[in-house]
């Protein structure tokens, strides 16, 4: 039996399952865990589960140091400092494989929402702007016959890609983990997927390294004709380069799930008709976030029983 502080409300069944094994404090107010009280309820704790919106850093180890064990529940985990983590022989788990067509099957509803304005045809009907039906009005991109280029070949690009030949779209790879990537996809450099994809997907994870992978020079790269999609992170992505870039039509549009101070999106981006916004959903299925919110007790429960994580981030 430990005592596991949990951040956010889970599915019930999945609660009670926890609750049948340990002590647990669950912050039940709406939101976000506010940093003082995440900071006085770690302590004396075994297990923290947590979001992506809860920063975990040294402060929070240090007030939380009897902690064995750091369920995230999302598989990426830039708001933990593993480093420090590590350092403390602190275990960080996440929560992959459970979420990747959930991702996938959100990517591919940007990809087709952008291609053929569905967003903007909503809007326009919402504010009783459309008129009459015409031969050339509000054309899209047609998918069938085009490059799709992935940035990233972990799961979620793979299963991304594995759904392309539906759309009769070709497949490019780029990134550390692309050459993984199985099927007929092609790898290539990053600066030969920018060139030539239609569709420029994001699935890589947010790092130092990454940070405004999708700058002015590389946003220059892409045709004009292309389209940008993001439900990675939003650090990924220059937003304010993305916003001139649109607004000097160097690409024709772009989708994201995903942003750099979320919940704020800039004015830049809201005010182009020829972006899909929406508010960070890549796993927000019912199935899916109850198996995330299962696999971080699994992951809890195993390090509390002495065997381990199952899913560790390192
Ligand atoms: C969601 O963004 C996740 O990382 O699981």
């Amino acid at each position: 039996m430990g005592n596991v502080l949990l951040t956010r409300r889970i599915p019930s069944s999945v609660l009670t399952a926890l609750q049948g094994r340990h002590t647990v404090d669950l912050y039940s107010g709406e939101g976000a865990i506010p940093r003082d009280e995440l900071l006085q309820r770690v302590a004396g704790k075994d297990a923290l589960i947590c979001v992506l919106t809860d920063r975990i850093d040294a402060a929070v180890m240090d007030a939380g140091s009897s902690l064995k064990v750091v369920a995230n529940i999302a598989v990426g985990y830039d708001n933990i400092d593993v480093a420090e983590a590590t350092r403390r022989s602190l275990i960080v788990t996440n929560t992959p494989d459970v979420l990747t067509e959930a991702v996938a099957e959100l990517t591919w509803a940007l990809i087709l929402g952008i291609a053929r304005r569905v967003g903007e045809g909503d809007r326009l009907i919402r504010r009783g702007g459309w008129k009459a039906w015409g031969l050339d009005f509000m054309l899209g991109t047609e998918l069938h016959g085009k490059r799709l280029g992935i940035i990233g070949g972990g799961r979620i690009g793979r299963a991304v890609a594995a759904k392309a030949p539906a759309f009769g779209m070709s497949v490019a790879f780029s990134g550390r983990s692309a050459s993984g990537a199985k099927n007929s996809a092609t790898t290539v450099s990053l600066d030969e997927l920018l060139v030539t994809s239609d569709v420029v997907s994001i699935h890589a994870p947010a790092t130092p390294e990454t940070r405004h992978l999708i700058n002015k020079r590389t946003l220059a790269r892409m045709k004009r004709s292309a389209l940008l999609v993001n439900t990675a992170r939003g650090s990924l992505v220059d937003e304010e380069a993305l916003a001139w870039a649109l607004d000097e039509r160097l690409i024709a549009g772009a989708a994201l799930d995903v942003f750099e101070r979320e919940p704020d999106v800039p004015p830049s981006l809201i005010n182009h008709e020829n972006v899909l916004l929406v508010p960070h959903l890549g796993s927000a299925t019912r199935e899916t976030r109850t198996a995330m919110a299962d696999l971080a007790v699994r992951n809890v429960q195993s390090v509390l029983d002495g065997l381990g994580p199952l899913t560790p981030v390192t």
